[in-house]
């Protein structure tokens, strides 16, 4: 459609609108239509319409109808439930768009329940006479229309008094206060609550007493989670687990470990662990962490010192560890003073340490402080470098070793001490041939 055939049919339109109307567009009347214009934003309904009159009379029939629109392009009217009066923001040109107030028994903004206003001051600039009294609102109560009082006698702003609603804004209970563009409930004397709803104090008070909440079962917690939670009458505390600290709300790990004291033994690892922590005694030593101990054989033991036990000491008598009271079996001993400081590890001499059967350890010593091996210790004697064998333990303690020797069940048999690992000649099986280790020279082998 052009602009001149647009043009022609609002012309011809508003004439005719004039015509049923009566009056005069060319006279600038505030009632009659302005083309190139519309009110946006309060269309409640539309109708299909060849000419604008055809709407005139459709508004006549609606008390909700306080003006519409025409749009030219769509020949439609929009029935607008405002006046340009009432929203000037509203009123917009338009160029598709005409706009007519309704001309005959408009229904004043607010004063029925299908024309509700929103403010006094909307009604105010509506009507153009301003009159204090009850009027229609929609945005009291949400949801619904009430009647409530406008306050047209303040000067420029008009409020509305929220407090004259019936039923009452606030709670039956309570008392309702009207503020300028607002209100406020004050639950009466002997009621709790918020004003919009108000309970009898005497149940607040059975709440309180027998019916308190228990803050303490609420989800999340109302605390760490590494802290107790107690609930007391109308309130709660919380505490942290032991292993934590803070204030109930917060609760970090302690860590026990850099304590002073220590909290574990000297010779043992503490370990921390989230709100505990834990002791482990180190290698060789024995206990719970918080206590540690050597191994008992370390301070508990026989002495072996006869002189005659060393390996290299043949007096040329032959002894019998077997009818030596000092020998029970599993008792511990230590080889000290004359009769050397250990045993040896590999094959020696039979006949050494003034006795047939000489004695040696047929496996490793123990390589750590503290730690203990079982393997057996050999009799040389015949063709045999083990010609019988018994159990033996051995303890690694601080600078010696100790052994777990058993009785001897024959005779003659001896366990015989050394002064070092290599302080021995080799006895090959059924030779006494004295080889020394290399290093190591002389009959005995002490010759270094
Ligand atoms: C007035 O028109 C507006 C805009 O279309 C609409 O939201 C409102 O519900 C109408 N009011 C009534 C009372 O019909
Ligand atoms: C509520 O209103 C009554 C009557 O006006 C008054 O006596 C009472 O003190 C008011 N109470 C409160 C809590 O405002
Ligand atoms: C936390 O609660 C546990 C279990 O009820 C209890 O054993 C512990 O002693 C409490 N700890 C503290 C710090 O209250
Ligand atoms: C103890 O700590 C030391 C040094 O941190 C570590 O080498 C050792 O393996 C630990 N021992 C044990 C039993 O945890
Ligand atoms: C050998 O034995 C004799 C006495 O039995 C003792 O005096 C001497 O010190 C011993 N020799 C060694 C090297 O232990």
């Amino acid at each position: 459609m052009t602009a001149r055939i647009v043009f022609r049919i609002t012309v011809v339109a508003v004439l005719v609108y004039s015509a049923v109307t009566q009056k005069c567009p060319a006279r600038g009347r505030s009632e009659s239509s302005i083309i190139g214009w519309m009110l946006r934003g309060h269309v409640y309904d539309t109708l299909l319409a060849e000419l604008p009159f055809t709407c005139v009379f459709k508004c006549r029939q609606d008390n909700r109808c306080q003006s519409f629109n025409w749009v030219i392009s769509l020949l439609t009217c929009e029935f607008n439930n405002r006046t340009k009066e009432a929203r000037p923001e509203d009123f917009i040109p338009n160029p598709e768009r005409s706009y007519y107030p309704r001309d005959l028994k408009r229904v004043p903004l607010g004063s029925i329940q299908e024309l509700p206003a929103e403010t006094c001051d909307e009604i105010k600039r509506s009507e153009g006479h301003a009159v204090s009294g009850k009027y229609w609102f929609s945005t009291v109560k949400s949801g619904t229309f009430v009647m409530a009082y406008c306050n047209m006698k303040t000067n420029g702003e008009f409020d509305i008094d929220e407090c004259s609603v019936s039923p009452s804004v606030c709670d039956i209970n309570a008392n309702c206060s009207n503020t300028r563009g607002s209100y406020y409930c004050t639950c009466k004397a002997g009621y709790t609550g918020d004003g919009k709803t108000c309970q009898e104090s005497v149940f607040f008070l059975i709440n309180f007493f027998f019916l308190d909440t228990d803050e303490c079962s609420a989800s999340p917690s109302v605390c760490d989670i590494n802290a107790n939670c107690s609930n007391t009458r109308g309130s709660y505390y919380c505490t942290c687990k032991t292993g934590f600290t803070g204030d109930g709300k917060n609760c970090q790990d302690i860590d026990e470990c850099s304590a002073s004291p220590y909290v574990c033994d000297i010779n043992a690892n503490c370990s921390n662990t989230r709100g505990s922590y834990y002791c482990t005694c180190k290698p060789g030593f024995t206990g719970d962490g918080k206590y540690c101990q050597v191994p008992s054989e370390c301070n508990s033991y026989i002495d072996l010192d006869e002189p005659g036990r060393y390996w290299g000491n043949n007096s040329g008598s032959v002894i019998c560890d077997q009818r030596d009271p000092k020998f029970v079996n599993n008792k511990w001993y230590r080889f000290v003073g004359g009769a050397g400081r250990m045993m040896a590890s590999y094959c020696i001499p039979k006949s050494s340490c003034s006795t047939h059967r000489s004695s040696w350890i047929n496996g490793d010593h123990p390589t750590s402080l503290y730690t203990t091996v079982t393997t057996t210790v050999c009799m040389h004697w015949g063709s045999d470098c083990c010609e019988r064998s018994y159990l033996v333990g051995i303890t690694q303690c601080d600078g010696y070793y100790v052994y777990k020797l058993q009785k001897p069940t024959s005779c003659s048999e001896r366990y015989c001490g050394v002064l070092d690992a290599n302080d021995a000649c080799f006895g090959t099986a059924g030779s006494d041939v004295c080889a020394c280790n290399p290093g190591y020279r002389g009959s005995p082998c002490s010759g270094r």
